[in-house]
């Protein structure tokens, strides 16, 4: 079945699916029932059945999933059997920091360059990745088939480098700069933006209910 005309939110929690299956997998875990996987997931069984049931239900009565189908189906409905090439663009301490993480790698995300404007940054390796120049990027991205920029340059440079990127063939970008691309590019680029401080704040206002509650409660 294709995945067209499955909601928002059930594309939003393939991620953790896949995360899920891909530790069972590590563990050895071949099958697992919707109740299994619920209980560790912290999803209703119900709410599983349904969301696996929009890709055709991989499960089967008295069986329960294959860990590996399931695992492997939901990497391709997410477009991660395949390789995509990435740059970073601001080689600061978000830039070096995401360049550094290896992980991407094994799902696919290949980051093939980093780029800065700063000269003293020119020629310093991250993880082996050289730090190129800006003006060297029409043609990087060119030659090495480079299909998503990871924006880590301050929020004052964003649109003008998005518009930039998109006109040298970029795809995608991945936002880190908090600033809104979408006015700016065509409708066929994807945007996906990144605020670690919501994840925080959402954090703060959890411990903040947690707290008034165990006050009340007192
Ligand atoms: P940083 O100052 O360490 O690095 C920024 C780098 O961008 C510098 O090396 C600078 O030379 C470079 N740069 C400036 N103009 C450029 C241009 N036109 N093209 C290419 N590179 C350029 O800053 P840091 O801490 O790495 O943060 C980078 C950005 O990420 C900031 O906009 C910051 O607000 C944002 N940020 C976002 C987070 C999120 O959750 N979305 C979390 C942390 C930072």
């Amino acid at each position: 079945m294709s995945e067209k005309g499955i909601s928002k939110a059930v594309i939003k929690r393939l991620p953790r699916y896949y995360r899920y299956l891909g530790e069972l997998l590590e563990a050895g875990v071949e099958r697992i029932s919707s109740g299994e996987l619920s209980e560790r997931m912290k999803v209703t069984a119900s709410q599983i059945r349904q969301d696996l049931n929009n890709f055709g239900g991989f499960g089967q009565q008295g069986y329960g999933y294959n860990v590996r189908y399931l695992h492997d189906e939901i990497g391709k409905i997410l477009g991660l059997n395949r390789i995509h090439n990435m740059v970073i663009i601001g080689a600061g301490n978000l830039g070096q920091a995401l360049a550094n993480y290896a992980s991407f790698e094994r799902s696919g995300f290949r980051t093939v360059g980093l780029f800065d404007v700063n000269p003293v940054l020119q020629g310093v390796t991250v993880r082996g990745i050289p730090i190129r120049m800006v003006d060297e990027l029409p043609e990087f991205i060119k030659e090495n088939k480079v299909e998503i920029a990871t924006l880590t340059l301050p929020k004052s440079r964003a649109k003008e480098m998005a518009q930039l990127l998109v006109e040298y063939g970029i795809r995608a970008i991945w936002n880190f700069a908090h600033t809104d691309l979408n006015l700016v590019l065509p409708r066929d680029v994807i945007v996906e933006n990144v605020h670690l401080s919501e994840s925080l704040m959402r954090l703060s206002y959890n411990l903040t209910s947690y707290e008034e509650k165990h006050k009340t409660n007192k």
